[in-house]
C-alpha cells in the first residue's frame, strides 16, 4: 500500500476533535465519512460543516467551488459499518477511555477493509494498548492532531514497536496531503511530544494557583503577555476540555497510584459541576455570551 491508495478516510467520533478532522480531510480532497454514536453530536458536526464552509467563502479563504467540493466530499452517518466499509484510512477520535477505544478498534478491525490503516487521535493512550484487539497490529498507530484541528499545523505520528515503517510513512504522507506538519515519533512515550511540554507548563500553572500565588486569569496573562503564547494554560484547558484534563490525570493515577498524579482540587471542583470549558459554556472562563 502507498499514499495514492488512500482515497477514502473515515473519522470515528464527531466531537471536539473529530468534527474538524473530518472536515479537514474533506477540504483536502478525501472522500470522508464521519460517524458518532451520539446523534446530537453528529448533527452538530454536520451543522458545523454547513456554517464553517460558507464563512470561509465569505472571508475569501475558500472559493465557492472549493467549499462545494469539500461539502460534497463529506458524509455524516450514524452507522459505523457504513462509515468504514470503503475506508482506506480510519481516524478514531472517540472518548479518551481505554476500554471504549479497545471496543471501537475491535469493531473497526471487523468492519474496515483489511488493507485499511487504523489510527487513533488519542491525546495520551499509546496505540500498543489498543492494537492487540485487531488482527492488523502493524497498521494501528497514533495520529495525534491538535485543537482546533482545522487550524493547528502539527500532527504527531507515533510509531510504536508494533507499527510498520509503511504505516508510519503513509501516515506522514497523509499529514502532508492535509497540509499539516507531521512529526515522526520513533518510540511510544506517554504524552508524545507537545502534550508533555504543555503538561509541564500546566503543572506549574496549577501549582501557582493552588498555592494562592495568583488568580488563574493572571497566570494566563503572564504566559500570553510575557512569553507570547497564544493562550495561557487555563484558557487552553477550556479549549481542549477540562473533562479531558481530569480523565488524563485519573488514568495516570490509576496506573501509578501516586497521589501527585491526582487532579488538583480546583480542577475537580469544576469537573463535578460539569464545567468542561468552551463546549459546555463554562470552564475556567465563562462563554455563555460567546456566539
Ligand atoms: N475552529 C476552527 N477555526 C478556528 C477556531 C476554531 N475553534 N478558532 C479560531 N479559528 C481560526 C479562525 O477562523 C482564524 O482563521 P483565519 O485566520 O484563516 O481566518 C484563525 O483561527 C485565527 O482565529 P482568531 O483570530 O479568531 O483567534 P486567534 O488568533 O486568537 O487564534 C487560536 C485562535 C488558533 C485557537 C489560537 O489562540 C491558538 O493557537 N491557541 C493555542 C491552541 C493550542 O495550543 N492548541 C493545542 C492544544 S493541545 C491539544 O490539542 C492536544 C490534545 O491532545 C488535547
Amino acid at each position: 500500500m502507498n499514499i495514492t491508495d488512500v482515497k477514502n478516510i473515515a473519522v470515528i467520533g464527531a466531537g471536539n476533535m473529530g468534527h474538524q478532522i473530518a472536515l479537514l480531510c474533506a477540504l483536502h480532497g478525501y472522500k470522508t465519512t464521519c460517524t458518532d454514536v451520539n446523534p446530537n453530536i453528529l448533527e452538530k458536526a454536520e451543522q458545523f460543516a454547513d456554517s464553517y464552509l460558507p464563512e470561509r467563502v465569505k472571508k475569501a479563504k475558500l472559493t465557492q467551488e472549493q467549499a462545494d467540493q469539500a461539502r460534497a466530499n463529506i458524509i455524516f452517518t450514524p452507522s459505523l459499518e457504513a462509515a468504514v466499509t470503503d475506508a482506506d484510512y480510519v481516524i478514531e477520535a472517540v472518548l479518551e477511555i481505554l476500554d471504549v477505544k479497545r471496543k471501537v478498534f475491535a469493531s473497526l478491525d471487523r468492519l474496515a477493509p483489511p488493507h485499511a490503516i487504523l489510527a487513533t487521535n488519542s491525546s495520551f493512550i499509546v496505540s500498543s494498548r489498543i492494537a492487540d484487539v485487531t488482527h492488523r497490529q502493524s497498521k494501528v498507530l497514533n495520529l495525534h492532531f491538535f485543537n482546533p484541528a482545522l487550524v493547528m499545523k502539527l500532527v504527531e505520528v507515533v510509531q510504536g514497536p508494533h507499527v510498520s515503517d509503511e504505516t508510519a510513512q503513509i501516515s506522514l504522507a497523509v499529514c502532508e496531503r492535509l497540509d499539516k506538519v507531521g512529526v515522526h515519533l520513533k518510540k511510544e512515550v506517554e504524552g508524545f511530544l507537545l502534550n508533555r511540554i504543555l503538561k509541564a507548563i500546566a503543572r506549574e500553572a496549577f501549582w501557582l494557583l493552588e498555592m494562592g500565588v495568583a488568580s488563574f486569569e493572571d497566570i494566563d496573562k503572564a504566559q500570553v503577555y510575557g512569553a507570547g503564547h497564544p493562550m495561557g494554560a487555563f484558557r487552553l484547558m477550556d479549549l481542549t476540555g477540562l473533562d479531558l484534563a481530569y480523565t488524563r490525570s485519573m488514568e495516570k493515577f490509576r496506573e501509578t497510584g501516586d497521589p501527585a498524579d491526582l487532579p488538583g482540587p480546583s480542577l475537580v471542583e469544576r469537573y463535578v459541576k460539569g464545567w468542561y470549558g468552551e463546549k459546555t459554556g463554562k470552564g475556567w472562563y465563562d462563554y455563555s455570551e460567546k456566539k
